[in-house]
């Protein structure tokens, strides 16, 4: 199954108007002076500068996705962001249960299905992400622990057009550790067929499974050929316009 490699950036919260516009633009010139990409690029900018981001990416083979959002479509939900919204916006992804949301936000599984779905029926896409613990993975429990989140985690509409799922071991985010091959691996494979129960085996045979935690230019290559790792998910990596690009060309992307 050929299936089209994705490099998202989560930019997290950071940027201010200027310097997130400059980092995009900069990223395009990069993207716009080697060619029509083989893979789909992502931006994930905080919300502040959703738009702002967009016009500048706009026919660029750049997408733009949104970093969290609310379940309900509107209402009295004071600073919280709807779906409807982010699709107005010119937004294409938006990222859900990232686990600094499911850490600093207390969203369970069932909060992360419902924003997904609310998500899939504005039109947007999503990126699902779930993960292991440091405690988890040392108690041999990676494997478990990631079926459960997409058992729980992918609404039951999610089909490998609008959903994509980040495996983000949470000990590997921002710390400059990374899985072994064999355990990425492993892990990967149990989430397609974690998927395979959900959708069937053909829809969950075209859904991209990323890696995400301490990607960088320096092992994009070894990690996005690997087996059922369908791109990365990049945060520090992706505040640099030319290491987040140098992951997609080391990740095979060109
Ligand atoms: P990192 O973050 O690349 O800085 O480890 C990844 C993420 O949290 O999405």
């Amino acid at each position: 199954m050929q299936r089209r490699k994705m490099i998202a950036g989560n930019w997290k919260m950071n940027g201010l108007l200027e310097d997130g516009v400059m980092l995009a633009q900069n990223f395009a010139n990069l993207v716009k002076s080697n060619g029509k990409p083989q893979c789909e690029f992502v931006l994930c900018p905080p919300a502040t500068l959703l738009f702002s981001i967009k016009k500048v990416v706009r026919g660029k083979h750049i997408a733009v996705g949104a970093q969290d959002v609310h379940f309900a479509e509107k209402g009295a939900h004071t600073g919280d962001i709807s779906a409807p919204m982010l699709k107005n916006l010119g937004c294409t992804y938006v990222i859900v249960g990232h686990s600094e949301r499911r850490a600093d936000h207390g969203e369970t599984d069932e909060i992360v299905c419902k924003k997904a779905a609310a998500a899939h029926n504005a039109g947007l896409k999503t990126i699902i992400c779930i993960g292991e613990t440091l405690a988890e993975r040392e108690a041999g429990q990676a494997v478990e622990v990631c079926r459960q989140q997409i058992a729980a985690s992918v609404p039951a509409d999610s089909i490998a057009l609008n959903t994509v799922i980040a495996y983000e071991p949470i000990w590997a985010i921002g710390t400059g550790k990374i899985p072994t091959p064999e355990d990425v691996k492993a892990v990967h494979a149990a989430v397609r067929s974690a998927l395979e129960k959900k959708m069937g085996c053909a829809e969950a045979g075209k859904v991209r499974i990323l890696y995400g935690g301490s990607v960088k230019p320096s092992n994009a290559g070894e990690l996005l050929n690997l087996e059922n790792v369908d791109g990365a998910l990049v945060g520090g990596a992706s505040l640099n316009a030319q290491d987040f690009f140098d992951i997609a060309c080391n990740g095979g992307c060109y």
